[in-house]
């Protein structure tokens, strides 16, 4: 494709002049997008296989969400919760149906709703459960990712997200993800919540072994533990269903939710749980200027009233496993394992050929953006309004690059 100007360094070195260095991004600086489409600043178009890490799960600037965006706009955005707005009702009531819970905390960014799962599963374990205090401990999995806050980082096995942030918050205990044996060893009588993500996303798109969260439940109602599901990243439509953990046919205790909530307009976050576990927050113990805003509550009721259609689930369902056939299709041909579900993919790019970064840099060439995680492993998650031609499309890509072909797709 012909390009009128090349802008694209000049707001690389820009960035780079005037930024700390806490992200390494691809060398595309982006402009515009819809759908499944964004466009650099140069008029590259490209397909978007990140989706703001499954915050742009409905696309970029679906019509819907902008249009509830621009309404509450012209009416009013912010109000603080030292009053009750209009939006605000509706949005936790939607949410709380979507979830199967009666009711919600609306936060932010994610990192704020994993912290109020744990302030909320601390107090739940003093308050309900009789946990001496100051002891309560909550069990977390190796090569996690929940977030970036002090305590958060706390809990990470990974030395980037946690090396010289200490002092940490202690009371956390880090078990192997997905090994039922180990998580009963570390169980003890002051364990107040285990807290999992149902598909580890930034490890690589991990699933755990079939059964393995029915058997955590179990545990947790043995012991009289909550069981807190960071849906983040895999939760409202990613997998195929409205929730990741559905398919492992378990209810968790709390759902720990933000991304998409936001359809990639504003942060929204928020954690869901019965009245037994949330209602243990009483007024002045726990808040935020901004959780719940109005601006925030049309554009997460928008989110919720699109996700109760099913529609965007059956899209992610039906999608994925073409996305998943195709993938897989390439094992033996550069790649060398294939794991996920719904529109949601880790593919591991044979380390001898390729690091992760490097087939990024190599896909965004080829026209499609994606992130790599750990090593030589990308992971691949387009919006869930993309069709089958794109998806497609972007295989091929990757597909060409790893036989070595020359040369960009358009
Ligand atoms: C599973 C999970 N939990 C929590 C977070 C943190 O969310 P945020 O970056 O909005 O704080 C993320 C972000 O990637 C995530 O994937």
């Amino acid at each position: 494709m012909t390009t009128v100007e090349n802008r694209t360094p000049a707001e690389l070195a820009e960035a780079e002049r005037y930024t700390a260095h806490n992200y390494h991004p691809l060398p595309v600086v982006i402009t515009e997008g819809e759908g499944a489409w964004v466009t650099d600043v140069d008029g590259r178009r490209y397909l978007d296989f990140l989706a703001g890490y499954s915050a742009l799960n409905f696309g970029h600037r679906h019509p819907g969400l902008i249009a509830a965006a621009h309404a509450q706009l012209d009416r009013i955005t912010l109000t603080s919760r030292a009053f009750v707005h209009d939006q605000f009702a509706e949005f936790c009531r939607s949410l709380a149906e979507l979830c199967g819970k009666e009711l919600v905390l609306p936060m932010n960014t994610g990192a704020e709703a994993v912290e109020t799962a744990i302030k909320v599963a601390r107090k739940w374990g003093y308050q309900v459960k009789g946990v001496p205090d100051g002891q309560a401990e909550i069990i977390v999995a190796a090569d996690n990712f929940h977030g970036r806050t002090t305590t958060i980082v706390s809990f990470s096995t990974d030395p980037d997200a946690k090396a010289d942030f200490g002092p940490y918050t202690p009371g956390f205990t880090i078990v192997p993800y997905g090994d039922e044996a180990a998580l009963r060893e570390a169980v003890t009588p002051n364990t107040v919540a285990v807290l999992m993500e149902p598909i580890q996303g930034e490890a690589g798109v991990l699933v755990p072994p079939a059964g393995y969260f029915a058997a955590v439940r179990a545990l947790c109602d043995e012991h009289n533990v909550l069981l807190v599901a960071d849906e983040i990243q895999s939760g409202l439509g990613r997998t195929g269903r409205t929730f990741a953990i559905e398919h492992e046919g378990v209810v968790p205790d709390m759902y720990v939710l933000g991304k998409a909530l936001g359809g990639g307009i504003v942060p929204v976050s928020a954690v869901a749980a019965n009245r037994d576990v949330l209602g243990v927050l009483k007024p002045g113990e726990h808040g935020s200027t901004f959780g719940g805003n109005p601006l925030a509550c049309a554009v997460g009721g928008e989110v919720v009233r699109l996700l109760a259609t099913g529609e965007f689930q059956r899209r992610s369902a039906e999608l994925g496993e073409h996305l998943h056939a195709r993938l897989n299709a390439l094992i033996g041909h550069g790649v060398i394992a294939v794991r996920g579900r719904g529109l949601w993919a880790g593919v591991d790019i044979d380390p001898t050929l390729l690091t992760g970064r490097q087939a990024c840099e190599r896909l965004a060439e080829r026209g499609v953006l994606a992130k790599d995680t750990h090593g030589s492993t990308i992971r691949l998650a387009p919006p869930l309004v993309v069709t089958a031609e794109e998806i497609d499309h972007a295989v091929d890509q990757l597909a060409a690059l790893l036989r070595g072909d020359r040369g960009e797709a358009q």
